[in-house]
């Protein structure tokens, strides 16, 4: 039986001209969804699009850069404008710079990585709540990390910066619960996608995050797309405010 648990809903995914981002908002459309595919990568976002029409879904490129609050804005009321309304709000989108601690992560690398991971995810909530409360209610799934919740060698800005987006996340469930609107985050683990090509290329930090993985593989981003669909569907609808680690077992090894 096909899965239809999104028929007709308008989505958004931000970081969907790759990895995890692409396969859920493919993910997203085999279910039925209109799909507002943002990135700041326009090639990308066009293949994304065109994978999801090949199969006859529904879809659109929402050029985006996720650093601009005007850009976030647009990409809110585009698909609002295309699709009616905006039920399902995915912010996914980051960009940080690895092997970096405190003292060697420059001014702009720092800047950088806490506009397009964490404050992508504040206007992201910002306009996507406004565009949702006029429509009763609807879901948001923020990517974390498991970097948010334990540490990781050499990751100091990103590992703030995915700390944020979980306390972000209990903050909007928090304040917007009784207004119809869910707020979870889902953690990746080690993830096989164009991000950790340095991170398998580096015996050190795949052994650091490897040994201790209780499944034998690394993430595949289906495996994460799957959670998401499942935080942003119905099945999950007494759960807010959550950060659903999805990692093979690593953190609790
Ligand atoms: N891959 C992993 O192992 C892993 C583990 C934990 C968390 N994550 C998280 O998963 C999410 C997706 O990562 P991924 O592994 O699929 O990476 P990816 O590099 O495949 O995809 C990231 C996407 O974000 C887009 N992007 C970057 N800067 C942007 C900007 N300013 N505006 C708009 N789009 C921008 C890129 O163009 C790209 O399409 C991220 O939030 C990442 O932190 C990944």
């Amino acid at each position: 039986m096909t899965a239809t648990r999104f028929v007709d809903a308008s989505v958004i995914v931000t970081g969907a001209a790759s990895g995890i981002g692409r396969r859920t908002a493919v993910r997203f459309a085999e279910e039925g969804a209109k799909v507002t595919v943002a990135d700041i990568n326009e090639a990308g976002a066009k293949a994304t699009v065109e994978e999801i029409e090949g199969t006859g879904g529904t879809a659109r490129v929402a050029v985006t850069d996720v650093t601009d609050k005007d850009d976030i804005a647009a990409m809110v009321a585009g698909a609002v404008e295309a699709y009616g309304r905006l039920d399902v709000l995915h912010n996914n989108a980051y960009w940080a710079p690895i092997n970096r601690t405190v003292t060697d992560t420059s001014d702009d690398e720092w800047h950088r990585t806490i506009a397009a991971t964490l404050g992508s995810v504040f206007y992201g909530c910002k306009f996507g709540i406004e565009a949702m409360l006029r429509n009763g209610g609807g879901t948001i799934v923020n990517t974390a990390s498991t970097a948010g919740l334990v540490a990781s060698p050499s990751f100091a800005a990103y590992m703030a910066a995915k700390g944020g987006v979980i306390a972000l996340t209990r903050s909007v469930a928090f304040d917007y619960g009784k207004q119809g609107i869910r707020c979870n985050a889902v953690a990746p683990g080690l993830t096989k996608t164009a991000a950790t090509v340095p991170v398998f290329a580096d015996p050190d930090r795949l052994n650091f995050l490897t040994t201790k993985l209780l499944l034998d593989r690394a993430g595949e981003p289906v495996d994460i797309a799957n959670a998401v669909l499942f935080l942003a569907s119905d099945e999950s609808g007494f759960m807010t405010g959550q950060t659903m680690v999805v990692d093979g077992g690593r953190l609790i090894a």
